[in-house]
């Protein structure tokens, strides 16, 4: 059985015991409505650690007023149960590793005086890694990575592991924690997992929920547009050139979003499209063939139905070399 925990002192202990037996530890931090995306990491933790960590923490420090820290998804115990058949799975599967705990602290314990807010508000030590942070999801979400920097170093500090488990869906967040790890070198190894998609190739989300039927129904053409950009730079590296224009690029993407979900009623706003180089997420205006970039994309899907908030989906597609 998994040992859920809401405090620190059970970590420390984990981390002691597992350095006495020569056992490493992963750490797959997550925000909980756990779904295949999120295992897939677990799984990919498992197969070359012995303990895995998956910490289950809504982090109000990553979401302003205005956004959905309340009506953000929250399915405890489904996502107890669907670790619990992961740990089947693995044992069957003779995997190294196993789930050994889930870390679901309280605000009160992640943030034991208080949460540094906003900017002005300043209060106690905070992580920020600029200017990542401010780019692309930053733009509109500029307390975004702030608080996601701040929460996942100190879930490094608590746990302690060697490893740690990210998803390229959140490329930016994968970057700016490289980075946070490099500059202040935390003594943590950061694993990426490819990002999981429904059948229809809409990139998995906690948030997908929030879509309805007829939104659901138009969302995977977004990512359709994204591979109809990526088609443009993957004829280039055929055919041998040498770079590839962002305009060449980005037109065909537009092209893509184009009347996407007039069928269902629904309209999709570009928030922004980026090819971007793999450190800084420097905007690149012809992207070499032999270094590759991200492209990434965030969309606002606006409501269709008179209860319904706009949701936003963000996808990305690594451009890569030969
Ligand atoms: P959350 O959105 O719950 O995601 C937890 C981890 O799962 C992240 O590393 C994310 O990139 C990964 N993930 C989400 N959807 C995925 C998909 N479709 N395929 C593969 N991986 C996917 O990201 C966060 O939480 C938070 O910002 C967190 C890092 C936990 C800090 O609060």
């Amino acid at each position: 059985t998994i040992a859920v925990h809401r405090t620190i002192p059970p970590f420390r202990a984990l981390r002691r015991d597992a350095t006495l037996a020569s056992e490493t530890v992963a750490l797959v931090p997550t925000m909980g409505a756990l779904h295949a995306g999120h295992i897939s990491l677990i799984h990919q933790a498992a197969q070359t650690n012995h303990n895995i960590v998956v910490s289950i923490f809504v982090n109000p420090a990553q979401f302003a007023p205005t956004e959905d820290l309340d009506s953000y998804p929250r399915t405890f115990t489904s996502d107890l149960a669907k670790l619990q058949n992961l740990n089947v799975q693995l044992e069957s599967e003779g995997a190294l590793g196993r789930v050994k705990a889930v870390f679901a602290p309280t605000v009160e314990v992640l943030y034991p005086n208080g949460i540094p807010l906003d900017t002005k508000q300043q209060k106690g030590a905070f992580v920020t890694v600029q200017p990542l942070a401010s780019k692309l999801e930053g733009g509109p979400r500029p307390h975004f990575f702030r608080g996601v920097a701040t929460v996942v170093l100190k879930l490094f500090n608590i746990v302690q592991p060697d490893v740690a488990c990210f998803g390229q869906k959140d490329v930016q967040q994968c970057v700016i924690l490289k980075r946070m790890v490099e500059d202040l070198h935390v003594p943590v190894h950061l694993v990426i997992g490819g990002t999981i998609r429904e059948e229809d190739g809409l990139a998995m989300s906690s948030r997908n929920v929030y879509l309805g039927q007829k939104r659901r129904a138009a969302a995977p053409g977004f990512y359709k547009a994204l591979k109809q950009a990526e088609a443009v730079w993957l004829e280039a590296l055929k055919s041998g050139r040498q770079t590839v224009s962002r305009s060449e690029v980005l037109e065909r993407f537009y092209e893509g979003m184009k009347g996407l979900g007039e069928k269902e009623g629904v309209q999709f706003v570009v928030e922004y499209v980026s090819i971007a180089d793999f450190k800084e997420l420097e905007e690149l205006e012809y992207v070499d063939t032999r270094k590759g970039g991200i492209l990434s994309a965030a969309v606002r899907v606006l409501p269709v139905e008179e209860d319904q908030s706009p949701v936003r989906l963000i996808d990305n597609i690594i451009l890569k070399g030969p």
